[in-house]
């Protein structure tokens, strides 16, 4: 399928300060969208001005909340190349929530063609600073204009683009992580592994309640036994315990986080001891009040490596590495930036380069 690019005859001036760039709060001159019927199939893709939607208020998503999202980043090299990390996962996995979800897929291959002129198109847009990226939001939403609940025969996928800086205000600073132990997130045969709407509208008022605590979000507990571990609101979750990487298998409930995947093949790779299995609170805590809680770090596309420096459960507090980044989370967020900046090689075929 072709794309049809539309330029934008009003450019937006580029924000001029890129150390307060915040997070997802800028959009670049430009969108993707393409829309689908059952039928049809996909059809009229376009890189379109970035603009308002125009949705009918019977709209699907609007009601029932189908809706699945992406997020990945377009890196600039100190040489300005503008570079891409792994976009096919991304492609993959927007797959594997559109079949949980009832909504079309999209050819991978085509999927990252879409991000590839997108960015290209908007190429003056991604950040300069070493840690700034263009953060990229691919989505797609049932837009029925029916209030019967049926299949949906039309859908809209979209992308924009935001140049963003660090995700949390505290940037690669330890942030403070509560552990949620009345709400959950979501459960086996749930859409927990999807990359949906619903999981972060049901995890909307833990992660407020956490805020008014001081915390930057919440660490999820699986929703059967609310023993065990999962993610943080926006981000997997790893512990340095007694010298091995701990971190939640994949069950169904986490997101398969690409940043988690690729940290895991950086530390084997390094030979260096990894478990993925099941973690359960009374042994994270355990380890936190013994000392053998070495070290704990989030880890996704927005989050970048993200130190965790407290961790609060049923009114105590444990601090991690003295609230201080640990020498493997450190070298874990150096060796990951460096590739994804360009300024460390690539033996693992990462990189996607763009323009
Ligand atoms: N878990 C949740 C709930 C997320 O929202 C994210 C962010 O995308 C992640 C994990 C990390 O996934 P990734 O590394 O693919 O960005
Ligand atoms: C990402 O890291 O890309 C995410 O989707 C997190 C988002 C909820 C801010």
């Amino acid at each position: 399928m072709e794309i049809k690019i539309t330029h934008n005859p009003n450019p937006a001036p580029k924000p001029a300060d890129e150390s307060s760039l915040g997070f997802g709060r800028i959009f670049t001159d430009h969108m993707f969208q393409m829309e689908w019927d059952r039928g049809s199939g996909w059809h009229d893709a376009q890189v379109v001005p970035f603009e308002n939607l125009t949705i009918h208020p019977a709209s699907t998503v609007l009601h029932y909340g189908l809706e699945i999202f992406e997020g990945m980043k377009a890196y600039r090299t100190a040489q300005g190349q503008v570079q891409l990390f792994r976009p096919m996962e991304n492609a993959l996995r927007m797959n594997r929530s559109a079949l949980r979800m009832s909504l079309p897929e999209i050819p991978p291959e085509f999927m990252v063609k879409v991000i590839d002129t997108l960015v290209s198109v908007d190429r003056d847009w991604v950040p300069h600073g070493f840690g700034t990226s263009l953060y990229i939001r691919p989505f797609m939403f049932g837009d029925d204009a029916k209030l019967g609940l049926h299949t949906v025969d039309h859908v809209r996928f979209l992308v924009i683009a935001s140049p963003s800086g660090s995700y949390y205000a505290e940037g690669i600073n330890p942030v403070k992580i509560i552990i949620e132990d009345e709400d959950v997130r979501a459960v086996r045969g749930g859409t927990g592994y999807a990359k949906c709407g619903g999981n972060y509208a049901a995890s909307q008022r833990a992660g407020e309640r956490a805020e008014a605590k001081g915390y930057s979000q919440v660490l999820w507990l699986d929703g059967v036994e609310r023993r065990y571990v999962e993610e943080v609101g926006a981000m997997n979750i790893m512990f340095k315990i007694a010298g091995k990487v701990v971190t939640p298998a994949l069950n169904g409930s986490i997101l398969p986080g690409i940043t988690r995947m690729s940290i895991l093949e950086l530390l084997r790779d390094g030979g260096f001891p990894v478990e993925e299995r099941r973690v359960s609170v009374d042994e994270l805590v355990a380890a936190a009040r013994d000392g053998t809680l070495e070290e704990a770090w989030g880890c996704g596309t927005a989050a970048v490596v993200s130190p965790v420096g407290r961790l609060a459960y049923k009114g105590e507090e444990f601090i991690i590495h003295n609230e201080k980044i640990g020498s493997l989370t450190q070298a874990l967020y150096d060796r990951l930036t460096g590739i994804q900046w360009g300024q460390l090689d690539d033996p693992f075929g990462w990189i996607h380069p763009v323009c």
